[in-house]
């Protein structure tokens, strides 16, 4: 048997626990690769839809399938030992009714290995997010800016800046924690709705564009490390700019290939010696 020990994942009841606690940390990601160098320094990891457009470089979520999310959720999981994976349910593959939810949720967490799924949506989701968690599928949702909804809500724009969207976020955050959601991502909120709504739930609330007042934060990892250039949204910081280094790396390759600088007597297989009998 092997002496190696195993350590153990946070789970989405350790998310749960965690309201009022020390901040909650999500990145999203994508790959195995990426999934390994942020495993050791998040809560969570996000399967985010938004890798229609940092990765297939879609203008929205809109175009992104199932079929994409699982191949990205297990190859997260894969690269992953601690933290807690969470995969989007993408665009179409949930709304119409909690039965097709559930059929969507079943094949996202056993094909990907995954801890629970995210869907955006408040109050009309609540009939589905109570039906998933009395099935087992531990549900994050998602109100504010919601991505999925970008062409009926005006655009990518914030949100509960008037009476009657901060009253609709507040009683959406209400609804969905009584349907059995163990946490929220609230987006692109103002920050006097997201502190309000954190004072009034009982489940973590974890913000994107939605103020410090939050019980933990998400960030798009291209945007962390400088790689999606289309546009940087004001709640973005950049904490690396990888862009320019990638582009180096591949002038520099490139100008070496030319020149027949690559490959160097180092990066080549010498032929087998030949036996003088
Ligand atoms: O799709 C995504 O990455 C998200 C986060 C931005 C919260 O929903």
């Amino acid at each position: 048997m092997s002496s190696e020990v195993k350590t153990k994942r946070t789970t989405t009841r350790d998310i749960r626990l965690r309201k009022g606690s020390d901040p909650i940390v999500v990145l999203t990601a994508y790959s195995a690769p990426i999934a390994r160098l942020l495993d050791p320094h998040v809560d969570m990891l996000l399967v985010g839809d938004s890798l229609g457009m940092t990765v297939y470089g879609l203008d929205t979520t809109l175009g992104v399938t199932l079929d994409m999310m699982i191949a990205h959720g297990a190859a997260v999981v894969r690269g992953s030992s601690k933290a807690c994976v969470i995969v989007d349910l993408p665009f179409a593959s949930y709304q119409e009714s909690p039965q097709q939810a559930f059929r969507t949720s079943a094949r996202v967490m056993a094909e990907t290995g995954c801890a629970g799924v995210k869907l955006e949506g408040g109050a009309e989701m609540a009939e589905t997010i109570a039906f998933l968690t009395a099935r087992g599928v531990p549900v994050l949702a998602h109100i504010g800016l919601k991505p999925q909804s970008v062409h009926s809500a005006g655009g990518f724009r914030s949100h509960g800046r008037d009476e009657k969207e901060a009253a609709a976020i507040r009683s959406d955050a209400r609804a969905i924690t009584e349907a059995g959601a163990f946490a929220v991502v609230v987006e692109g909120t103002v920050e006097p709705v997201a502190r309000a709504v954190t004072q009034e739930i009982a489940i973590p609330t974890i913000g994107i564009g939605a103020s410090p007042a939050c019980d933990g934060q998400v960030l798009v990892i291209d945007d962390v490390l400088g790689l999606f250039s289309e546009f940087t949204p004001k709640f973005v910081k950049r904490y690396a700019e990888l862009g320019p280094t990638v582009a180096a790396a591949a002038a520099d390759y490139a100008a070496d290939v030319k020149a027949r600088a690559f490959p160097g007597p180092e990066h080549c297989f010498a032929a087998k010696p030949q036996r003088r009998d």
